[in-house]
């Protein structure tokens, strides 16, 4: 059956039906920009940021919001659109303290890009602006509600992403605010600490704390790599200034679309401790001592020798890891089996 279509821009382009007007421009390299649009949640057409004309519409629609229509006409860029865009980006920088010289976002902020983008040199508005005490208790996650623009995206992180419901939207009018229950402290809350609140933030409302003054967005180079801490094989992104690592965040992977727990976000402290390992030991009297890998693995392959001449392959038993690769697991097992010759092998599939 033929697709429908709509117009984009005087183009007909086809969409699939359900497509809100925002994945149809995505979808045919148009760039409509967004604040509180978070992939794969509920709309909350919050910011106003992602507004489109649609011919007979009363007004401009937030595109991230409408589904698209067969027939429809959109325009993305008009003159009315670019105005509105800039008020709504105004407004949401004078709700606020958006002082970006202190901000541990300037250089990823999508609200500093923003009104970089549509030339904002000063805030037009000016007014009271509700003030907030910083949360800086709990040992992982600062929150500055003075710099939260109420996009939603943490709470749709929280609720629809990670399904914890552990945030929503509190009070009213000018006194709005993402809490708790209660708005009570994260760490006195059903809060998890899975940081995925921290990932969905576009401003500085929300920053890792043991990241902060760690270096810019622009300075830490990312990598892509797996959680080394369980069989699952989520996919991560290490921030990566020089050879030490700042933070870590989500890669879309096909175990983890895009999400992390709180041992893989946050849990990478491990990588440069002092108290690492970094050379076998062997115990001698009760004390360990450095020794090579040649010197240790060859005491290992002694032992095993020993133990098995005197009670046989079947005392020998190998403990492997999930944490690992399936190659090396494929490979712990054929030494076991093959190379010593016993069956007794197993794996710790538990965190
Ligand atoms: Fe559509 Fe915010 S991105 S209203």
């Amino acid at each position: 059956m033929a697709k429908p279509t709509l117009t984009l821009n005087g183009k007909p382009v086809e969409f699939e039906p359900g497509q809100t007007i925002l994945e149809v421009a995505l979808n045919n390299g148009v760039e409509i920009p967004t604040l509180c649009y978070l992939k794969d949640a509920t709309p909350t057409g919050a910011c106003r940021v992602c507004l489109v004309e649609v011919k007979g519409a009363r007004t401009l629609v937030a595109s991230c919001a409408m589904p698209a229509g067969p027939g429809m006409e959109v325009t993305t860029d008009s003159q009315a659109v670019h105005t509105s865009r800039r008020l709504n980006i105004e407004l949401l920088l004078a709700s606020g303290n958006h002082n970006c010289l202190t901000c541990e976002a300037n250089g990823r902020c999508k609200l500093q890009a923003l009104a970089y983008k549509y030339g904002i040199t000063d805030i037009r508005f000016k007014g009271q602006t509700q003030q907030y005490a910083t949360e800086d208790e709990n040992p992982l996650i600062v929150r500055d509600f003075s710099r939260c623009i109420l996009c939603g995206r943490c709470v749709q992180a929280c609720n629809d992403v990670q399904v914890n419901r552990a945030i929503g939207y509190g009070y009213r009018g000018a006194a709005s605010k993402i809490v708790t229950t209660g708005d009570r402290p994260y760490h006195h809350s059903d809060c998890v600490f899975c940081g995925q609140c921290l990932e969905a933030c576009p401003v500085g409302a929300l920053v890792e704390k043991k990241a902060k003054g760690q270096g810019r967005s622009y300075e830490l180079k990312q990598v892509r790599t797996t959680c080394p801490y369980c069989g699952v094989g989520c996919q991560m992104l290490l921030h990566v200034k020089g050879d030490r690592i700042v933070k870590v965040t989500a890669a879309q992977g096909p175990a983890n679309k895009g999400r992390l727990c709180v041992k893989g976000r946050f849990g990478y402290d491990f990588v440069h401790s002092p108290e690492r390992l970094t050379t076998p030991l062997i115990k001698e009297d009760g004390q360990f001592r450095e020794a090579s890998w040649d010197e240790a693995l060859g005491l290992v392959a002694k032992k095993f020798k020993e133990i098995k001449k005197e009670h046989g392959a079947g005392a020998i038993a190998g403990l492997s890891s999930a944490r690992t690769t399936n190659e090396e697991n494929y490979l712990f097992q054929k030494l076991f089996r093959a190379g010593i010759g016993t069956n007794n092998v197993d794996h710790c599939a538990r965190l």
